[in-house]
């Protein structure tokens, strides 16, 4: 049983066999707290909605025919892209008031053992696995060491910087004095100006991308392959085990 696990003391080994005959007797451990289900299907959803209208804002469709004032394609996208912005950033804001209130499994997104020895290899071990160099992966009860580096990294600190240029981008259009402009108006000079945010929210957004296609092909790769449940426990809660 890893060292991640809740339910293992701290300084258990592998091969303790009371730590294997404890595992064995374990099928099923209550891992993801209902608010963290939730967040976590709404957070992909507003994602979703996000990468596809923000493509749309920077390539925009072509001008509709017929009356301006009888088009506003251009304006519901931008209107679901604002609105689902809110969604992501109050939804980050709950997850953190959970990660507060919930079970230690509601912290692991937020910080990363990186000081520990015992996490790098860990994490390598898990490297291996999915480079199909090891037979046979770790088994955790939360995120696996390495899926905790991509959340952290890959997710966390990019979505936050996703939340803070959009909403630079954003004050420039609700105009000075207006509570995202003051807030996040410092944003644009650091940059240069707005058309270098505007890029950096961009290339943020295929950043993005490219760590939900890892996460998704991870999460049924490890269903298929590894050792406990992993779609279905983003859905009961419950972390079932193979072995
Ligand atoms: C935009 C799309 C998605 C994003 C941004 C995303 C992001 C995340 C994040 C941040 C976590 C960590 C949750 C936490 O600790 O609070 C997570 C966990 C998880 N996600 Fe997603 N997710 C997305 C889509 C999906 C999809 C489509 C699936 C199903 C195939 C999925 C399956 C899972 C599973 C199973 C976990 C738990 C992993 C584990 O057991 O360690 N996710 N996801
Ligand atoms: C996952 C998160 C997000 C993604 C993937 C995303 C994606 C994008 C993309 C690709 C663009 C076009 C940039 C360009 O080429 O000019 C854009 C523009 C913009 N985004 Fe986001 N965005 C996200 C979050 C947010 C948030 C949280 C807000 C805040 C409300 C926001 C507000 C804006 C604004 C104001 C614009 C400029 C609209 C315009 O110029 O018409 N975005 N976004």
């Amino acid at each position: 049983m890893s060292t991640s696990s809740p339910s293992a003391p701290a300084a258990v080994t592998v091969n303790d066999e009371r730590v294997v005959a404890l595992a064995q007797s374990i099928k099923s451990v209550y891992v993801f707290e209902a608010p963290v289900r939730i967040w976590h299907w709404i957070n992909a959803l507003a994602i979703t909605v996000l990468a596809i209208t923000g493509y749309f804002i920077g390539s925009p469709l072509p001008t509709q025919p017929g009356e301006a004032s009888a088009n506003y394609l251009m304006g519901y996208i931008r209107f679901a892209h604002f609105a689902a912005g809110y969604l992501l950033a109050v939804g980050i804001l709950g997850r953190l008031y959970w990660a507060a209130m919930g079970n230690h499994h509601a912290r692991e997104l937020f910080w990363v053992p990186i000081f520990q020895r015992a996490y790098w290899a860990e994490m390598w071990g898990m490297v291996k696995w999915y480079a199909f160099v090891s037979a046979r992966p770790g088994r955790y009860v939360g995120h696996n060491p390495l899926a905790r580096f991509a959340m952290f990294f890959g997710f966390f600190l990019l979505t936050l910087f996703m939340i803070v240029t959009g909403f630079a981008l954003y004050g420039e259009g609700s105009q000075m004095g207006s509570w995202q402009e003051r807030m996040f108006g410092w944003v644009i000079p650091l940059f240069g100006q707005s058309q270098d945010v505007h890029t950096w929210h961009h290339v943020g957004m295929w950043g993005l991308i490219c760590f939900v296609i890892i996460h998704v092909y991870a999460a049924i790769r490890e269903d298929i392959m590894g050792r406990s449940s992993v779609v279905s426990t983003m859905i009961s809660g419950h972390r079932t085990f193979k072995d």
